[in-house]
């Protein structure tokens, strides 16, 4: 069984509560059930941090044994040399997504740290962008 893991960076513990207009009005707990019961053929997992050290210490942790890493890392998209290097440093492939459409909004946002040593890069699909991530390993 395909071991996935899908980790979230900071504010998307808020999702379905912060800025609804960009992000929507759903929880991020209830989509990934529903990702779950879609694909049980997977051993679909969740992480959740607002903290960059606790993220790179996640992607240490299971780099070297999972097959394939859905990363939304928010803001440190923007600002993280170390999750870069992080992902950089690790065996299993990385797909970077984001729920929004980061080159539709500010300048800052159309720049990432990350994007160069993923596999490739989902946005603006809404929460379906994790879901094409999850399928790019399948
Ligand atoms: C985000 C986009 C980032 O620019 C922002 O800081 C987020 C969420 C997205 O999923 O659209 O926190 O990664």
């Amino acid at each position: 069984m395909k071991k996935i893991i899908i980790i979230n960076g900071p504010n998307l513990n808020l999702l379905g509560v912060r800025e609804k207009s960009v992000y929507g009005d759903r929880d991020f707990q209830s989509y990934f059930e529903e990702l779950k019961a879609e694909y049980e053929q997977v051993e679909l997992t969740y992480f959740q941090s607002n903290h960059e050290g606790s993220i790179i210490d996640k992607l240490h942790e299971i780099g070297f044994s999972y097959h394939g890493i859905v990363l939304n890392a928010g803001a440190f998209t923007h600002t993280s040399l170390a999750i870069g290097d992080a992902i950089a440093a690790i065996q299993t492939p990385v797909v970077e997504v984001h729920i929004s459409n980061v080159h539709q909004r500010e300048d800052f946002r159309h720049h990432s740290f990350l994007a160069k040593n993923c596999v490739g890069v989902i946005c603006g699909f809404g929460l379906p962008s994790y879901r094409l991530g999850l399928q790019s390993f399948l």
